[in-house]
């Protein structure tokens, strides 16, 4: 390994930064996981996660990426032939509508622009025509981690009881989890899918399924063939605190620490801090005379930001010269998005420093490749910082 002096930057949208008091408690020594220490440590973080979704239903915690808890979700409460009405939001979407394909499930997909997020109008309308009830769940991807589009997930729940629909609602909230405001019980949603790698600030490896009381009656009838995801097993183990097979152990211990790290901050103090980076991101992107991707205000992620290139330009030259001469990742463009855009992860275990360190290794990098741009960018980004700009910049301004 070639050693290059400083802090390397990671600030791709996840996986994150992992602070050292989580890589220390993860560094602890695996302890026996049919032992009664794991017991009080799964008893403590299964209770603590509900803090994060805001929910007083189970939370499962799966040794899985995020995409495991999607197949878990769907398994769990779908039976072969169902038909799921997904929504296009990005690729993230694109890829769990793939994954339900492969089980045999019907995908109905309403196609969005990848710029905007979720119409609720479109599903309720979509949800009236279904008069026989053939839809069994609904599934939104809550901030495309592609696009840096966050959807209004309460304004998709009342689109479904303005419908009077019954299907299930099935969210995706695996990037802006422990980032973005989000409120598993207040918005009806019966299954949401989360993980660890991004606002957790805990490496890969964690995933999550909160579990509504209609999502677990749903499951004593669902026909997928399930073993490894099986909620049933898990919620039997994890009454006293274990799994049904070998967790994550170490992961786990970092989680506890990603907890109470969370709970020192306060739940609404860290969404704030969030806020901040995100608007001090776009004012500078906006600075520069650059497009950030998303194009409704109301709907910007406070997680990360997906910056448009101008034509004749490569995000992806850019985000290797950035690389290359100032040690910092950068999200690339995903699908139909590739080379141009770049995506800007301000997410996780972050500060106004970092913000500012990361603006302004863009900042160098657009100046090395000749990507026209007005400089002093990094400075907005201080002002909007510090407060001294009016609230909410978009691209028009
Ligand atoms: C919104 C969203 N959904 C799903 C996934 C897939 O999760 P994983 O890569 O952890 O399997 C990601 C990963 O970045 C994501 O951002």
């Amino acid at each position: 390994m070639t050693y290059q002096p400083g802090r390397p930057f990671l600030q791709i949208p996840g996986p994150t930064n992992v602070p050292l008091p989580i890589l220390a408690e993860i560094a602890k020594p695996t302890i026996d996981h049919r032992g009664p220490e794991f017991g009080r440590l799964g008893r403590e973080v299964l209770t603590g996660i509900r803090e994060v979704f805001k929910t007083a239903e189970p939370v499962v915690i799966y040794p899985a990426s995020g995409t495991g808890a999607w197949e878990a979700a769907l398994v769990n409460t779908l039976s072969p032939g169902d038909e799921v009405l997904m929504y296009e939001t990005g690729w993230f979407a694109s890829l769990w509508t793939r994954l339900a394909g492969r089980y045999g499930l019907k995908t109905e997909v309403i196609q969005g622009d990848w710029r905007s997020g979720v119409k609720a109008d479109a599903i309720e309308a979509r949800l009236v025509e279904d008069k026989q009830h053939a839809i069994k769940a609904v599934a939104v991807v809550h901030n495309e981690t592609s696009t840096g589009v966050a959807s209004d997930i309460a304004a998709v729940r009342r689109a479904i009881d303005r419908a009077g629909h019954p299907a299930l609602l099935l969210v995706d909230t695996i990037s802006p989890l422990g980032s973005i405001d989000y409120r598993h019980d207040e918005w009806g949603v019966d299954v949401t899918v989360g993980g660890s790698q991004k606002g957790l600030m805990l490496p890969p490896g964690l995933s999550f399924n909160a579990i509504s009381k209609k999502a677990l009656d749903a499951s004593r009838n669902a026909k997928l063939p399930r073993a490894f995801w099986d909620w049933e097993d898990m919620l039997a183990s994890n009454k006293t605190g274990y799994f049904p097979y070998t967790p994550a152990t170490n992961l786990l211990q970092g989680l506890k620490m990603a907890l109470s790290m969370m709970r020192e901050e306060g739940l609404d103090n860290v969404f704030q801090r969030h806020n901040r980076a995100a608007e001090a991101t776009r004012r500078c992107v906006m600075h520069w005379g650059l497009e950030v991707h998303c194009n409704n205000p109301n709907e910007y992620s406070s997680s990360l930001t997906a910056v448009r290139v101008p034509q004749g330009h490569s995000a992806d030259g850019l985000r290797a010269e950035i690389l290359t001469r100032s040690n910092m990742a950068l999200g690339n463009g995903l699908g139909r998005l590739a080379d141009q855009v770049f995506r800007i992860g301000h997410l996780g275990d972050f500060n106004d420093l970092a913000v500012l360190g990361t603006l302004a290794g863009i900042e160098m990098g657009l100046g090395a490749v000749g990507i026209p741009h007005r400089k002093g960018g990094v400075e907005v980004a201080m002002s909007s910082l510090g407060g001294n700009l009016a609230p909410q910049a978009t691209n028009a301004a």
